[in-house]
């Protein structure tokens, strides 16, 4: 089987700095990709600045025989997101792959949180995809090419005490790729979404101790790398992974029932008679878009 390579391709990768960010850059780096390492270099709270974080897995890729540049924006403004780019087209002349891997923690259970605690969780993390991904897009139409990842959380997928606004954030990443891959997918720009877990400092006090090795932030590499290769045609996904489990998750609906004949009003007791049927999710299907949902109104098809 031939190896697959990104010979050629020019990667941006956010939060490269260190965490599972670094593990991208490098194995991108490794397989031939000419790599833009952003790091704002900013504590686990978002607090902070050093550039260091970027310079270091600049200085490794380089080390081990690969190219790559060093970026500092904050990927949570406008201004950041085009700088970004811009560093991957002005020293590279193009952008094929974006992974908007940055990001932060400010845990509170939601009575308790404060307007800063959601608004920069908010920032980095939805908005900053956002920042980053606009620009990008931008250039990869130029070329029809690109390969795009947003990093979710299971948090925000299922739930995770003490996360409201780092969920929220999340799961809106799901909602920005839903509309996104239909906008763009004529241009061969394909558009997933992960859910990581491992070991980093995010994660280090919420985690016991032997999960170091076993959560290693290498695992979710290969499954990001894949996604983000030229022989990917998946799009609109989602997949979480840890300690080298990898499974796809997804959105579905039930088949549900169609109450009346939409010509005449339905009344809050038929729900409550045919709530069960409604929440059944047994026989369940996916949908490509919002226009999906359409098959199942009866009255509006006949
Ligand atoms: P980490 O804290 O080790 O790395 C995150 C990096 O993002 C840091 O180097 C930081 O300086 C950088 N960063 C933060 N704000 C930035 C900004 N505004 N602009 C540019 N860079 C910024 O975290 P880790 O664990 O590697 O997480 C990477 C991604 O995976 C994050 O989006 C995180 O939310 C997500 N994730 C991680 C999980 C885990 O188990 N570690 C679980 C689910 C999601």
């Amino acid at each position: 089987m031939e190896k697959i390579n990104f010979n050629g391709r020019v990667a941006i990768v956010t939060g490269a700095g260190q965490g599972i960010g670094r593990m991208y850059a490098l194995e991108l780096g490794r397989r031939g990709a000419k790599v833009v390492v952003n790091d704002l270099g900013v504590s686990r709270d978002g607090s902070g600045a050093d550039s260091s974080a970027a310079d270091k897995v600049v200085e490794e890729i380089v080390k081990a025989g690969g190219q790559a540049v060093a970026n500092y924006d904050s990927v949570a403004t406008m201004a950041g997101g085009k700088n970004i780019v811009g560093t991957a087209v002005d020293t590279y002349g193009k952008v094929d792959i974006l992974i908007n891997n940055a990001g932060i923690v400010r845990d509170k259970s939601f009575m308790k949180m404060t307007e800063e605690e959601w608004d920069l969780v908010i920032n980095v993390h939805l908005k900053g995809a956002f920042c980053v991904t606009q620009p990008a897009v931008r250039a990869m139409k130029e070329n029809g090419y690109g390969r795009i990842i947003f990093t979710a959380s299971t948090s925000g997928l299922y739930g995770n005490f003490g996360q409201t606004n780092y969920g929220a954030a999340k799961l809106g990443l799901v909602g920005i790729m839903n509309t996104l891959k239909l906008e763009v997918s004529k241009y061969d720009i394909k558009i997933n979404t992960i859910a990581p877990t491992a070991w980093s400092r995010m994660t280090t006090d919420i985690f016991p101790p032997e999960f170091e090795d076993k959560m290693n932030p290498q695992f979710n590499e290969p499954m990001a790398l894949y996604l983000c290769s030229q022989e990917n045609r998946a799009t609109g996904q989602i997949y979480a992974m840890g300690a080298g489990w990898y499974g796809r998750t997804t959105i579905v609906s039930g088949d549900g029932l169609c109450l009346g004949n939409a010509k005449r009003a339905i009344s809050v007791e038929e729900i409550r008679d045919n709530f069960e049927k409604i929440s059944d999710v047994e026989n369940k299907r996916e949908h490509e878009s919002a226009l999906g949902i359409f098959e199942y109104m009866g009255p509006l098809l006949s």
